[in-house]
Order: C-alpha cells, then sequence, then structure tokens
C-alpha cells in the first residue's frame, strides 16, 4: 500500500533509507519547514517586545502558537501552555518551580520504573533537596501498571505522582486516567510526560486529569528546541518562575521585582518564535492527518513488525507481545548480538533505529539487560519498509558471524 503522506516529507524522498526511529525525532513535513521560513522572511522580530507591525505579527504567531498548542491537548485556557524547549526542560520547570518550593520531608514522589530519566533525574533532584521520598510503581513483565500497585503504592503521603504516557521503550500506555483519579483522592498532583503520547493519540488533559503534561515538537513533526509545560491555572499562577530575566517581568526595581502574568512569567528571554510556527504547522498537519489514521496506520504496521519479529526464535520482544499495545514502539534484541552491532550493520543497510539504554536504565535493569534495540514507527512508514526491514533483520546474525 504506497502512503501518500510521504510526498510532504523531502527527508523520506531523499533515498532509501528506513526510518524507524521516530520515538528519537519524528520527520518534518514541508509544511512545517515553510511555515519556519515564512515566518524568518515575512516577520521575524522580537515578540512582544516591539511596538512596530513586524513584532506585533511575531507575536500574533507566537500566541497562534500557544492557543494551538492548547487546543491540542484540550487545556481550558492558552494561559496555561508555557513555552519550553521540551520535555525534558518541562518537567525541570516543574520540578524546580512546584516541586522545590511544594514538596517537603515527610512527602513522596511517586514515579514508575519505566520513566525516561528526564521524568526520574528532576525528581531524584527535588527529593534530594527537599527531603521527599521517591516511591516506584513496579510494572509487569508486560509492562502494566496493576491496580494493586497502584493502590499500594499511591497513598496519602503521595504529594505528586509522575508519570509517562507512554514508555519510550516498552510502548506501553499507562493508565494515566486512573491513576490521576487515585492520586486526587489521596490529595497528591499528577505529571505526565506526554513526550511519547502526544504525537500518537488525542490527548486531552481534563478528562484525563492531568495537573501537569509536558510534550516536544520535534516528536510531533514539529521542529526542535520548542515543547510546552501545560500546568492548571492556579499552579502556575501560585508557583515562582523558573527562569528570570526579560520579558517575564512587570516592574523591576533595584533590589526586587514583580513578574508578568502567566504564562509570560515563566518565558523568560527571547522566545522560539520562529519554532512555535513550525509547532503551529506540524498540529494543523497532525489535525489532518486525525488521529485516527495515525493510530491505523501504526498499528497495521506495528502487528506486521512483531509478527514477522516473533517467527525468528533468537529474538526477544520487550513488553507485551500484542502488537496493539506497543503504541508504535518495538523493543527488542537478537541473540548472540550486541545491540549497537545491530544497528551498526543495520546502518550499513540503510536502517536507522535506535541502540541502547534509551535513556531509561532502571528499566533495562527491570527488564535484565544493558541494552536493547528499538524500532519506532510512524504514519508515514509503510508495509514495504517493514517488510525489507524483517528481511534486513533476518540476515544480521549472519552478517555479525553468529
Ligand atoms: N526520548 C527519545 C527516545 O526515546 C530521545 O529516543
Amino acid at each position: 500500500m504506497t502512503n501518500s503522506y510521504r510526498e510532504d516529507f523531502p527527508i523520506l524522498l531523499r533515498d532509501d533509507t528506513i526510518y524507524f526511529d521516530n520515538a528519537a525525532t519524528s520527520q518534518r513535513p514541508r509544511q512545517v519547514t515553510e511555515a519556519m521560513r515564512r515566518f524568518d522572511e515575512t516577520c521575524n522580530a522580537n515578540p512582544m517586545r516591539g511596538l512596530y507591525r513586524w513584532s506585533i505579527e511575531a507575536t500574533e504567531q507566537y500566541e497562534q502558537a500557544r492557543s494551538d498548542a492548547a487546543e491540542l491537548i484540550g487545556a481550558a485556557d492558552s494561559r496555561e501552555i508555557v513555552f519550553t524547549r521540551n520535555t525534558t526542560e518541562s518537567i525541570n520547570l516543574a520540578a524546580y518551580s512546584y516541586g522545590l518550593n511544594f514538596l517537603k520531608e515527610g512527602d513522596e514522589i511517586v514515579v514508575s520504573v519505566m520513566e525516561h530519566h528526564s521524568n526520574l533525574l528532576p525528581w531524584q533532584m527535588v527529593s534530594r533537596q527537599t527531603g521527599a521520598r521517591l516511591v516506584f510503581l513496579e510494572p509487569e513483565a508486560d509492562g502494566t501498571l496493576t491496580e494493586q500497585e497502584l493502590l499500594s503504592k499511591i497513598t496519602p503521603r503521595t504529594r505528586l505522582v509522575a508519570i509517562g504516557h507512554v514508555s519510550n521503550v516498552l510502548g506501553v500506555t499507562n493508565p494515566v486516567k486512573r491513576i490521576a483519579e487515585i492520586a486526587h483522592q489521596n490529595g497528591a498532583l499528577v505529571l505526565v510526560d506526554g513526550a511519547q503520547s502526544t504525537p500518537h493519540m488525542p490527548v486531552n488533559v481534563q478528562e484525563l486529569g492531568a495537573d501537569f503534561y509536558a510534550f516536544s515538537g520535534h516528536k510531533m513533526l514539529g521542529p526542535m528546541g520548542i515543547g510546552a509545560l501545560y500546568a492548571r491555572k492556579e499552579l502556575l499562577e501560585e508557583m515562582p518562575p523558573f527562569l528570570s530575566g526579560g520579558e517575564m517581568i512587570e516592574y523591576v526595581s533595584r533590589e526586587s521585582a514583580t513578574y508578568a502574568e502567566i504564562p509570560h512569567k515563566f518565558e523568560a528571554g527571547t522566545v522560539n518564535a520562529s519554532g512555535a510556527a513550525g509547532l503551529s504547522a506540524a498540529i494543523h498537519y497532525l489535525k489532518n492527518v486525525g488521529f485516527y489514521t495515525i493510530r491505523e496506520t501504526e498499528e497495521r504496521l506495528t502487528a506486521r513488525l512483531m509478527k514477522g519479529l516473533q517467527e525468528l526464535p533468537y529474538i526477544t520482544i520487550y513488553g507485551s507481545q500484542d502488537s496493539k499495545k506497543h503504541c508504535g514502539i518495538v523493543t527488542f534484541n537478537i541473540e548472540g548480538c550486541h545491540p549497537h552491532d545491530v544497528a551498526s550493520v543495520l546502518d550499513s543497510e540503510q536502517v536507522a533505529i535506535r541502540a541502547g539504554h534509551h535513556c531509561a536504565q532502571p528499566l533495562m535493569k527491570f527488564l535484565g539487560v544493558g541494552s536493547t534495540a528499538r524500532a519506532s514507527l510512524y504514519f508515514y512508514n509503510t508495509e514495504e519498509e517493514v517488510d525489507r526491514f524483517l528481511d534486513k533483520i533476518s540476515k544480521v546474525r549472519g552478517w555479525l558471524g553468529y
């Protein structure tokens, strides 16, 4: 089956490379790069500062991107979107601004063993500096977090649950709505790391019950260097700024300052306005494709990929053996072959996958491995690519002399 979306992605037409590293970063359609070029060529000026036309237009585009991001994730108010560089910075903002100021000794921060380091290290820092204790949710072998595990770890001592929506290794979708219900019943807040979910599924932060929600532009067709932190308005209003300096103030005297209204209080310095224009275009592109099509395509391709891998007895797939539970992410090892060698030999065959610990070392330890290979798909991939990939995978052991 051909995939007409590929025509929009110049890099996919460059050569025969099979790009299966979409969980690391997605490719950008020309609509996104053109939107950024249009910004640069028609209204590049510092947003929110100038009283002249170009700056006003730059401000309008930047604020339009904020509204688009708010609508994409179902935020009630666009002021609840703070632009950052990426998910990592978004979670650090929450950790430094909320965690350090509102958590204390005796409190518990619940995370899962499968967190990306970006949703673990900031909470380790908060734990070290405040005395709050880190508590880990342990998944089943297939990545499932059971009701019993949630109820035993989220307790009245819990002040915050920080949880990935979709694991960047197992592809499992965590029950964040249920986690938020239990957290809220215990008086705790919930931060959702949406880096791997926002590109693939409809998200509504209000329905999920997320108090904080972080995501990156570059994994959802947008440019690198722009991401966002959603937080409920009341939270943002009581949190102090994370970074301080230009454009986040109301009034500055020699000794002190009062801060701008949200979200500007959290956006110190010159912002990434052309990145925001690109993010807007990415959101429009995703909406045009539609999350139904995205999911249907990914499920079809993942089923074909997993079936092919499962037919090879020397391959271990981590997480669920049900392809519907992978959100396009398939992490595996080939018996006898180091994943770095697998990725390198595949690179010489024009295949791009990721190998290593995937910034999730506690999960690697839980799985009993040092590293793995990972193929991650997106809606612009094709069945023909999956078949070519499987053919090459079946030859890897021979190429590596196993
Ligand atoms: N977090 C990205 C990944 O999983 C970089 O590859």
